[in-house]
């Protein structure tokens, strides 16, 4: 297509979007809307009534969508095509949950044989550990799993593991470090006994520095209070594409799972990269997940566009930032399990989408990647929500709610639903100055005060939202929301001709870390960077106690 901003679909879009009425309105007009724009699949509910769009937006986007081709990209994904194309890589996270008869190719051949076996290997080592058939170096059998990994490698398995609280059932506990700071294992192995704890290395790269200096320190740490050098092996395994380095630093090669390039990172939960989960879980729950995911993939890969869940999502964002100039999107999770799933979205879509050329390098005309955050409901609404409210900002949300708690517990989730729906509501329609005025017709106010107040008290409304509801969080439902925002994340991507892919902004951060770190500990000052660079480096080095 022409380049996208000068192409007469992105120009009717910018259009229609000073066209559009305000949300009551759209509300008040069409009885209907709830059921004309809602959608159910994979076991999760979306109402995504409560957006600035009519039939008419809704069209516009959808032929934005077919005009950029996204079909096409979406089967590339799903047919291997090296769509990750700085790094000449094919994306296949969705083999990690296709069904075992399905045959997909990758560099050359049939990988689902490898995924297949890589589950049957998690298998057998979560049974052995669970069962208590896998015995640390004093014959006793493991209690505590330490997952050591960073971004994709500690997201998935620690927000995924928390949101399956429920379902944990094998009786170990499991203690995630990812942070370089030495805080963050010291205060971890403070707990530990060496002889019961098993540490899960997951990095696919096996270079990234705090995954390798923190397992270091595992190790060392292991030595010192008991463990010996030949007893390492049954005590650490790793999760790796690298299994040369690997092997190289020390792991047995029976204790190697392997991952592939043709998985990211911030998509690697559902390969051996999810072993913790699945130490917590059990396998059946980890297979339910993985299933959850492959539904959505289906649905994704089949449904068309306009009953298409991930597509819907991913064009009502980009309407926003694109036509509106919102610049951050919120996440707001009614369930207490799902509280760090914010996080979890922000890695997946600010690390795939944050990108500022086209697959063809050329620098973009528009923005892409919002910034993504949120936090768990009810508690952001006694903080940030007032921005959501009545901020200069536009902030489209997502609230996600589980119709039903794992913890019936009174009125709770009623109430916890009613604050979910209430705030979806005072967002859509806000709260008019005659509204405010009449809230304050019985004070003992002058009318001036009055109009005052009520000018304070006046919420513009027309805030977008969609409310993402299942019946119950189980791993099944949560397995397909997780593939949901991934797909969502990928519609984006495409639509924007940019890779969502590769993650070039990071590696910079990675390798500039380690220079200084050189230069932290060489035996001369630095003098080579820019002045503030070598300033801080040598307070640091002066400063040391
Ligand atoms: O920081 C960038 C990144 O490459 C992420 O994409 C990835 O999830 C993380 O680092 C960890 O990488 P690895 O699994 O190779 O240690």
């Amino acid at each position: 297509m022409t380049h996208l901003t000068e192409s007469s679909i992105w120009q009717a879009l910018a259009k229609h979007s000073l066209q559009l009425p305000h949300m009551r309105e759209m509300f008040a007009k069409d009885s209907q809307r709830f059921e004309a724009m809602s959608l159910s699949a994979c076991g999760l509910f979306l109402d995504y009534s409560k957006n600035r769009a009519t039939t008419e937006t809704l069209e516009l986007l959808f032929k934005l969508a077919e005009e950029t081709e996204l079909k096409d990209k979406i089967c590339a994904m799903f047919a291997g095509d090296l769509i990750n194309t700085t790094e000449q890589r094919a994306v296949l996270h969705t083999a990690l949950r296709a069904d075992a008869d399905q045959e997909i190719q990758a560099e050359g051949r049939d990988i689902v044989p490898e995924v297949q076996q890589t589950l049957a290997k998690m298998e057998a080592f979560v049974d052995s550990v669970v069962s208590g058939q896998w015995r640390g170096y004093t014959g006793k059998a493991i209690t505590d799993i330490v997952s050591i990994g960073i971004g994709g490698s500690f997201l998935g398995p620690k927000i995924i593991s928390q949101g399956l609280r429920p379902y944990w059932n094998t009786g170990l506990a499991c203690h995630f470090v990812a942070n370089v700071d030495g805080t963050a294992i010291s205060e971890k192995l403070k707990l530990l006994n060496p002889e019961t704890t098993l540490f899960v290395m997951s990095s696919k790269s096996f270079g990234t520095q705090e995954t390798l200096t923190n397992t270091l320190s595992a190790k060392a740490w292991f030595l010192k209070l008991g463990g010996s050098q030949s007893e390492v092996a049954k005590h650490f395994v790793a999760v790796t594409s690298n299994v040369t380095k690997a092997t190289e630093f020390g792991i047995a090669t029976d204790n190697i799972f392997p991952m592939w390039d043709w998985v990211g990172g911030r998509y690697s939960l559902w390969s051996a990269i999810g072993l913790p989960i699945a130490l917590l879980v059990g396998m059946d729950n980890f297979r339910a997940l993985l299933r959850g995911a492959h539904e959505m993939d289906e649905h994704f890969a089949k449904a068309p566009l306009r009953e298409n869940m991930p597509v819907i999502m991913g064009l009502l964002s980009l309407w926003y930032g694109n036509f509106f100039n919102a610049q951050s999107h919120v996440v707001l999770t009614y369930d207490h399990y799902l509280r760090g799933l914010p996080a979890y979205f922000q890695q997946l879509d600010m690390e795939s989408n944050g990108k500022s050329v086209t697959l063809d390098g050329t620098r973009v005309d528009y923005s892409t990647g919002p910034v993504i955050w949120g936090g768990e409901g009810t508690n952001g609404q006694h903080a940030y929500h007032q921005l959501l409210h009545q901020g200069t900002a536009l902030i489209p949300a997502d609230f996600i709610m589980p119709l039903n708690s794992h913890n019936p517990l009174g009125e709770h989730h009623a109430q916890l639903a009613s604050n979910c729906f209430g705030q979806t509501q005072a967002l859509m329609q806000g709260r008019t100055l005659d509204e405010a005025m009449a809230e304050l017709a019985g004070a003992q106010l002058s009318d001036e005060e009055k109009l005052l107040i009520a000018k304070h008290k006046v919420m513009p409304g027309n805030k977008p939202s969609n409310t993402l509801l299942m019946d119950k969080l189980t791993p099944q439902t949560l397995g397909a929301l997780i593939a949901l925002y991934e797909h969502r994340t990928l519609v984006q991507g495409a639509i924007w001709q940019i890779n969502s892919f590769d993650q070039w902004g990071v590696e910079l951060g990675k390798n500039l870390g380690n220079d200084v770190l050189a230069r932290i500990g060489a035996p001369q000052a630095a003098t080579e960077l820019d002045a503030s660079s070598n300033g801080l480096i040598n307070l640091y080095r002066q400063r040391q106690i």
